[in-house]
């Protein structure tokens, strides 16, 4: 077995050898932190100190690595990890916009097909999926994540982890996957990377941890620790977390890679006074891999000879390690996955780029259509595509995703490409830039008043630059940079439909587009097939559904802001400001709410019935409903259900999601559709922490989003 396997191994290694098993650096072309210079890293490989790399890509080079690891005593192959967060070469929409899509096969698929090319290139694991819960769009790395939501996101966890590690590990289309940031990474204080989190235990386990369950439950190889310290103490040495929840309570059996340099940040947090006390917490709590601290490779041996750290523990963190290179195959072949001929195949599949475009276009929310200008017909003659994001190519990938050194970019579909493939010679496309995204020159805005005057529609595309969003991309403001929303204004004056796309790696604030311009989409960063995706969706060959992941703020004063609150004690109903929970300047509501998306046609929602109005813990109610289009357009519908526990032994929040169904309609179809709600459903962290239901009355909701509820009853749960 592969246990005994890595028992007789492991009798064979020297410390040093064990120690070289948890060290992992960087390679020479990709950089995805502060670098630290570190020369020998090849004779270290030879001699047996590296356990892995990350970002060295590619079957070329990864082989050129792995044949260095095979001159080592052991021959202990490498692993390569990589970050293939939104796709490999392939990219598709990043995480948060694929989340609005609340489709889980569409993003198992494409998880799928990430870990494909990712495979192909000689890569064995992907530090994703980040699974952090956030309510903070200030945070730059809500991009990576799917929201704000725990029930959404555990589900789209679930999904991710199995799509990246298909079948079974070894298999040559998977690669490993990495739930990341543990833990809390998303609560951040002021939605400043990297800061510190100060949360409760029940807020913990209630919010932020069932993601990561949902990964563990998912067969998740590996975990990566976050940057932030949680109640005081840096996450990379929280034995709490790591050893307690993680190895123990879950019984996670794959191993822990601490972030990006975690071990050594622990002395600027001020928890440890150099290095080698950093590495003695670190491993004493669990982090198995020091990812380009130093801090295991050149203090460990020196810690165990001082009897500080067992070499039970370092033997512990090693076998964890063995055992996942064990499942890769790779000390059958440490070069299976560094076969060029199958690089190249899998880099250039079209079948990847149809996906791409599939999940895109069902990425894409529709924020307003109040004059149904959208479809645009295929009849029209003229249209004038505006703005600073419609040329440029590589900005589609958004943030978190690597330049592959052999590939050039031609391939990804800028928006002016795809309205082009879409449109042919059947109509005019006219193009103005504007404006810049940050500079404040209007310079550019007498042309594009003049191009769209010629123009019968305009298109106008604009937004956040694509790395304003992604790691160390906090910003306090969060309106659309530079004079774009000016520009905006000035188009307006022409008269002209006007078709307004919003790019963004977050929830933006554009108060004055998103109250005075009809038609909004909100784009986000699509990927590599963007603007194929986009124009399928400007011309109705594909009817948008996604559903907005997080709240979209009115203000960054309302941060942090999120559906599913508690009622308090004064509660301010329909905006009653007087001694009320409320801002005096702003209501309480977001701009945009959680699980809000428009369709090119209408759903109505009917006949609610409950199987039960009273149930036992060990009863279920099957819930069931009809939705008809009623609209001109086949279309898709994100049936949401949310529940109300009224009153609990601590307080419950005014709404929650608790499942959702995805649903395809024909013009004029309905459908039934029926949900279940069990003991689980009703279970939460009470005053005790445990996870369990309390008896009473819950109300049900059922809406196209969490501010819309087109259809409600109660039910009891009795002793
Ligand atoms: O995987 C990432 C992590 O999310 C942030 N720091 C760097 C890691 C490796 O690139």
């Amino acid at each position: 077995s592969i246990d005994q396997k890595v028992e007789e191994l492991l009798q064979k290694m020297t410390l040093e050898e064990k120690i070289g098993q948890l060290n992992q650096y960087t390679g020479d072309n990709t950089v995805t932190g502060p670098l630290t210079i570190n020369p020998n890293k090849q004779q270290e490989i030879k001699e047996g100190k590296i356990g892995s790399m990350l970002n060295v890509i590619g079957a070329k080079y990864t082989r050129q690595y792995q044949e260095l690891a095979m001159q080592s005593r052991l021959k202990i192959p490498l692993l390569f990890g990589l970050d293939v967060i939104h796709g490999h070469k392939t990219t598709f929409p990043i995480p948060l916009a694929e989340a609005a899509s609340w489709d889980l096969s569409a993003m198992e698929l494409s998880a799928r097909v990430a870990a494909t090319e990712a495979a192909a290139s000689g890569i064995h694991w992907t530090f994703a999926p980040m699974v952090d819960v956030s309510r903070d769009p200030r945070w730059g790395r809500v991009m990576e994540g799917a929201g704000e939501d725990t029930y959404l996101g555990s589900r789209i966890a679930f999904a991710r982890v199995k799509g990246f590690q298909g079948t079974k590990l070894g298999d040559l289309n998977s690669v490993m996957a990495c739930a990341k940031h543990f833990v809390a990474y998303g609560a951040a204080v002021g939605g400043r990377d990297y800061n510190s989190v100060d949360m409760s235990d029940r807020m913990l386990w209630e919010t932020y941890l069932p993601p990561f369950k949902a990964s563990v439950d998912a067969g998740v190889a590996t975990f990566m620790n976050s940057f932030n310290d949680l109640n005081g103490i840096p996450a990379t040495a929280n034995r709490y977390i790591q050893r307690d929840i993680l190895k123990g309570k879950w019984n996670f059996q794959g191993f822990v890679v601490s972030d990006w340099g975690s071990i050594g940040e622990m002395i600027a947090h001020g928890y440890c006074k150099d290095s080698k006390e950093a590495a003695e917490k670190a491993i004493l709590a669990g982090s198995d891999m020091d990812m380009e601290s130093n801090a295991y490779r050149y203090n460990l041996a020196q810690l165990v000879a001082e009897n500080k750290v067992p070499v039970s523990v370092i033997d512990e963190a090693v076998k964890r390690i063995l055992r996942k290179k064990f499942e890769l195959g790779l000390f059958d072949d440490p070069f299976r996955y560094c076969n060029t001929e199958r690089q190249n195949k899998a880099l250039n599949n079209p079948e990847n780029a149809k996906i791409a475009r599939e999940v895109a276009a069902k990425s894409i929310v529709l924020l307003k259509n109040e004059q149904k200008v959208l479809p645009l017909s295929k009849e029209i003659k003229t249209i004038a595509f505006i703005g600073p994001m419609v040329k440029p190519k590589r900005i589609n990938h958004g943030f978190w995703a690597v330049d592959l050194k052999d590939v050039d970019s031609t391939y990804i579909v800028s928006q002016w490409e795809g309205l082009q493939n879409k449109i042919g010679k059947k109509a005019k496309l006219l193009y103005a830039r504007g404006c810049g995204v940050e500079d404040m020159s209007k310079a550019g805005f007498e042309e594009a008043i003049q191009v769209a005057n010629q123009a019968d529609v305009v298109v106008v595309s604009i937004g956040e630059r694509w790395n304003m969003s992604g790691e160390a991309k906090s910003r306090s403001n969060l309106s659309i940079p530079g004079v774009q929303e000016d520009l905006v204004k000035e188009l307006q004056k022409t008269g002209k439909p006007i078709v307004v796309l919003i790019n963004a790696g977050r929830p933006l604030i554009f108060n004055w587009t998103a109250d005075n311009m009809p038609t909004i989409l909100y784009t986000w960063w699509l990927g590599s097939e963007a603007g194929n995706a986009i124009a399928d969706v400007l011309f109705g060959d594909y009817n948008p559904s996604g559903k907005l992941p997080m709240s979209f703020p009115r203000e960054e004063g309302q941060i942090p802001i999120y559906y599913n609150h508690f009622n308090t004690g004064r509660p301010s109903i329909n905006e009653d400001k007087v001694y009320k929970s409320a801002y005096i300047d702003l209501p309480n509501s977001p701009k945009f709410p959680f699980g809000y998306g428009l369709s090119y046609s209408y759903f109505t929602y009917s006949d609610l019935k409950l199987s039960k109005k009273k149930i036992k813990s060990n009863e279920t109610i099957e819930v069931t409903l009809n939705i008809t289009n009623t609209g001109s357009f086949a279309g898709e519908e994100v049936v949401q259900l949310y529940l109300r526990d009224q009153v609990g032994s601590v307080v419950r929040p005014i709404i929650e999601l608790k499942d959702f169904q995805k649903i395809k309609l024909a013009k004029g179809e309905t459908k039934t559709i029926s949900f279940t709600i069990d003991n689980e459903k009703l279970s939460f962290y009470n005053s005790a922490l445990e996870f369990a239901s309390e008896p009473g009355s819950f109300d049900l909701m059922i809406g196209s989003s969490s501010a819309d509820i087109r259809l409600s009853d109660t039910f009891e749960l009795i002793p």
